[in-house]
This record gives structure tokens, sequence and C-alpha cells, in this order.
């Protein structure tokens, strides 16, 4: 089972460039091209936040009509830039999302199970998993406790070193860590909102936060970073579920690159 990363696409209105530099909706749709011309295409896709710029209808509109490029399953969490209400109205077709309260959501129809959850707070930069939210996550994991389980969620529960982003990231992250000390089938949380890939482990739980499919967030770990992004080569992230092992992760990088050339020579020897 292959599952592409997709995360803070940040569209915007026709016409309109992400913080006047970046023409996301053209970045969203290079990078569907690049999932669906791959040798092993995903078998679903995980859209992880962030995917309007300004939460507007007209966003969302443009998404839509880039998201029916893709014919693998769809599934979509908000992050701090998407608005609640529009956006689900905007997928009321989805019929995973609830018609009320949180875009939380267990996906039960593969061999790994995944829980997708809402960590926004209305009008706020950061994140939260207060107690209701933790409280219907342990309902949802004490329900199947053998079922291998990923969780994927915009806001990271961990800092990055990115002191600037790391001021909003999921609020109340540690008693998130704590409840999945009860829950070991939960072995990954995939993330976006940093905008860069970052690993690490937490826990006991790997936490990977995925690149945006726009722009990069400055690589930048002194205490005074302040808030820029580069245009650095555009990826995407591939998780493999194989063997009930964990997930592998690949970095896949957009564009038309020179290549691939052969190791070894017409003789089966390695090239000097
Ligand atoms: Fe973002």
């Amino acid at each position: 089972m292959l599952i592409a990363q997709v995360t803070d696409s940040h569209i915007k209105a026709k016409g309109r460039l992400a913080y006047r530099k970046v023409d996301t909706a053209a970045n969203l749709e290079r990078c569907f091209h690049h999932l669906i011309n791959l040798k092993t295409p995903p078998d679903v896709v995980l859209m992880t936040g962030d995917l309007a710029d300004f939460g507007r209808v007209e966003e969302y509109e443009i998404l839509r009509e880039l998201i029916a490029l893709l014919d693998m399953p769809v599934y979509v969490i908000p992050g701090n830039h998407d608005e609640r209400e529009i956006f689900r109205e905007a997928f009321k077709d989805h019929q995973y999302l609830p018609r009320t309260g949180d875009l939380r959501y267990v996906i039960e129809d593969y061999p790994l199970r995944m829980i997708g959850l809402d960590t926004t707070i209305p009008g706020r930069p950061e994140g939260e998993m207060c107690s209701n939210r933790l409280a219907w996550l342990d309902e949802q994991l004490k329900a199947k406790p053998d079922l291998p389980t990923l969780i994927f969620m915009h806001h990271p529960p961990v800092t990055t070193g990115i002191k600037h982003m790391d001021v909003q990231n999921c609020k109340n992250g540690d008693a998130l860590g704590r409840l999945l000390k009860r829950h070991p089938q939960v072995f990954q949380i995939l993330c976006g909102h940093v905008h860069r890939p970052i690993h690490t482990q937490w826990h006991g739980v790997t936490v990977s936060i995925a690149p945006s499919s726009s722009n990069y967030v400055a690589l930048d770990l002194d205490d005074d970073s302040s808030a820029e992004f580069y245009l650095e080569p555009l990826t995407v992230q591939l998780h493999e579920w194989r063997d009930n092992s964990g997930l592998i992760t690949h970095l896949s990088f957009i564009g038309d690159f020179s290549g691939p050339y052969p190791f070894y020579d017409e003789h089966g020897k390695l090239i000097d």
C-alpha cells in the first residue's frame, strides 16, 4: 500500500500568488501529475491541511478542480489556514467527513488503520488536542487495539527547532503522547504545517512532517529565526506500508531531471 502525503498547498483564488510570489495552484497541479505518472502510483492520497490559503470559497473551487485530476481516493483534513465550515461544504461529497463538529474520522478500508484529526482552533494559527479530542481518539483506539494505526494531523505535537513555527505547533501535544503510550498500535503520526521534511522520535512514536507542495519554511534554527520561505526544489513524500513492518518513506523530487544513467556497462562491470 503506497500513500502519498500532499500538504500545505495554500491554494489561492485565480490569478493570485501566495505571498505575492508563489503560484500554488500550478505547483499542486505539477505535484498531482507527478503522482499520476509515477511508475507505481499511490493507492491513496492524504492531504494534511492548509489546503487553501485564506479558506475562501473560490480557493476550494480551484482545489477541487485539481483534486479531480486524481483517480485514487483522497482524504483531507484542515489546517490553520482553512476555514472549517467552508472546507466542510467544499468537500461535502467526501462521505467520511462528519456533518458537524471537528473534521476527524477513521479510515477502515485498508490493512493499515488511519485516523485523521482536526487540530485547528478557529481564528488561531496554533493547534490543539483538547480533552474532547483526546477522549474521542482514546475511544477509537480502544475499539481496535490490534490493528496497526497511523494518525495524520496538521499541527505537529513536537517542536522542530524552527522557533517561529514551534510557537504555533499543537498545544497539549504531550497529553497526546501520554495517551498514545496506552495504545502502542499507533506507530507513526504524519503532520504538515512546518513546510519542511522533518522526522523525530517522540513518546515511542515516529513523528514525520511532510514538505509543502509549494514552498519551504527557511531552515533556520537560530532563536531569532524570522518567518521567511525559500522556493527550494519541490518534493512529495511517499509512504509505503509493507508487511506490517511500519512505513518506509521516500522523498520524490518533482520535475524533469537528467538520467537515468547505468551503474554497470554492457558486460555487467561497474563503470570505472
Ligand atoms: Fe502551511
